[in-house]
């Protein structure tokens, strides 16, 4: 993607403004028309003639475009709604309605302006931030496979003019802050996004270490299959066992921190491909099981964004890549396999795959004695039935590290909601022929899925983000870049804010 830069000013006359788009908020009054936006004596008049045609009534979400003159070619009203229900949330929408319009439109150049708007401090620092994530996200396109042209977005520069309530400093460091977190949600789209046939395990491997060299704080390390079998991982071997693409186990250690702070851990569902395995998927829509590195893409975008931030922590982000493929090789149902941790797994349904690889790579980010760990995974589509596209699930073994990730998606407008691991579900998963089998007994699936995970994550504070609904769209088709908002906001307030 074409950088955009983005300029904090404050303090300008509107008169003096030049700009290809000059956007304004808009606010309703009581009577439910448009309230006339500050914008200089220049072109007010044509703004005013415009809202004295009652098209324009200022509610949330709503824009008019009008044509301008020399100096400011165009004039973008957006509306924000009522004054006094100008929160957080119209606030949040006003940034998302901005960045879309201006995607749309043929001006390399925008200015807006929020003088007048009279936000506190920190609510100019979450818009100016706001403004510049949804800016970076709406300009994004995918094109990688495409050989006909696709329109992109003309945009390359964003000035924001606020009335100075913020210092430079911390304006600048708003923009940035938005700026790393759009690219950050972006790079885990763009690897979504990349059919099977090209994001292989060894492709996420080979982004692993590009990401290491753009952030001097960031190494990466990868396992291949025969230091895997070295160790042990029968179970995160067992998955990929039936494919011709090699399975990988990723390491990329962020070091923000002192060289002695424990890590945070985020472990991610890197399973390049899924077909079920011996226990096929039908075949409508398995399409999108390309998706099902969606957990994985979320941690090379959240790594991607703290690094650029330079959050003082250290994070260490483990993806467990492999590719479910039925094969003369392939595990079938009934087989057992020795996971990492000594514990036999019976695998009933080879479909059950993430929790096989995720098993593995919990036990071993064991050995960074991590602070906590999340990990983030399209795991089950039981988790689709009970919340739908719009939260996922959150389970924790700790109601700390829970509530803290509940509130990071709550401010990121990037929810979950928590799920229970109860020990009341955990008889679904016992085997007569192993220590353990891979899917409940028919309910609840989400839950025993985590009930599952839950098993190797007894000697930390762990939590699990079943990402299934969210992190992706099936119309219009793509990956959406989530839980990244959610999981850059955690790991700012691990930071101290
Ligand atoms: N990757 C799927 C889960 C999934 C389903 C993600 C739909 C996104 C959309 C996972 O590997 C899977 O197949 N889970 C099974 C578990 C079952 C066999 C216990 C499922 O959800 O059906
Ligand atoms: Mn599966
Ligand atoms: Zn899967």
């Amino acid at each position: 993607m074409t950088k955009i830069t983005f300029t904090a000013k404050a303090k300008t006359a509107p008169e003096t403004i030049r700009s290809e788009c000059l956007v304004l908020p808009v606010f309703q009054t009581a009577s439910g028309s448009a309230a006339k936006p500050d914008i200089g004596s220049r072109l007010a008049s044509r703004v005013a003639d415009h809202l004295r045609l009652g098209d324009f009534k200022g509610a949330s979400g709503s824009t008019v475009l009008i044509t301008g003159d020399g100096s400011i070619k165009r004039i973008m009203l957006v509306g924000c709604g009522g004054k006094k229900k100008f929160d957080r949330f119209g606030q949040r929408r006003f940034a998302e309605t901005v960045g879309r319009e201006l995607s749309r439109l043929k001006a390399k150049e925008a200015t807006v302006n929020l003088q007048g708007v009279a936000l506190s401090a920190d609510a100019l620092a979450q818009t100016l931030e706001d403004l510049a994530s949804q800016v970076v996200t709406a300009c994004y396109v995918y094109d990688r496979t495409l050989t006909k042209t696709v329109e992109k977005p003309a945009l390359r520069k964003v000035v924001i003019i606020s009335d100075g309530t913020l210092s430079p400093a911390k304006s600048k460091t708003a923009v940035a802050t938005g700026e790393a977190l759009g690219l950050g949600a972006n790079l885990a789209r763009e690897l979504g996004n990349t059919p099977g046939n090209i994001c292989t395990p060894r492709f996420l491997s080979k982004q692993a270490r590009q990401l290491a060299k753009t952030h001097k704080a960031l190494k990466t390390s990868i396992l291949d299959e025969a230091k895997m079998r070295e160790l042990g991982m029968g179970s995160l071997l067992s998955v990929g066992h039936g494919s011709d693409e090699p399975s990988q186990l990723i390491v990329m250690e962020y070091r923000g921190g002192k060289a002695k702070d424990r890590p945070y851990a985020l472990v991610g569902k890197g399973i390049t491909f899924d077909t079920g395995g011996i226990s096929l998927k039908p075949g409508p829509k398995m399409d999108e099981m390309k998706f099902d590195m969606g957990g994985a893409a979320s941690v090379f975008g959240t790594l991607h964004a703290i690094a650029s931030m330079e959050l003082p922590i250290n994070v260490v982000g483990v993806v467990a890549a492999a590719e479910n493929m039925p094969s003369g090789r392939a595990t079938k149902p009934g087989d057992v396999v020795k996971s990492l941790s000594g514990k036999t797994i019976e695998i009933l349904n080879t479909d059950a795959e993430g929790r096989l690889v995720l098993c593995d790579a919990l036990t071993y980010v064991g050995r960074y004695k991590p602070v906590e760990v999340v990990d983030i995974a399209t795991l089950t589509g039981a988790i689709i039935v009970s919340l739908g596209h719009e939260a996922c699930g959150v389970f924790a073994n700790d109601d700390d590290l829970a509530d803290a990730l509940l509130q990071a998606g709550e401010k990121s407008h990037d929810r979950g909601w928590r799920m229970p691991i109860w020990d009341d579900y955990q008889r679904q998963l016992d085997s007569r022929f192993a220590d353990m089998q891979n899917i409940g007994t028919g309910t609840a699936g989400s839950v025993t899925a985590a009930c599952f995970l839950a098993r190797f994550a007894e000697d930390y504070k762990w939590a699990h983000l079943d990402v299934a609904g969210t992190a992706f769209r099936s119309a219009p088709k793509g990956a959406t870049g989530r839980p990244v908002p959610m999981l850059v906001q955690y790991l700012r307030a691990r930071a101290g804010g």
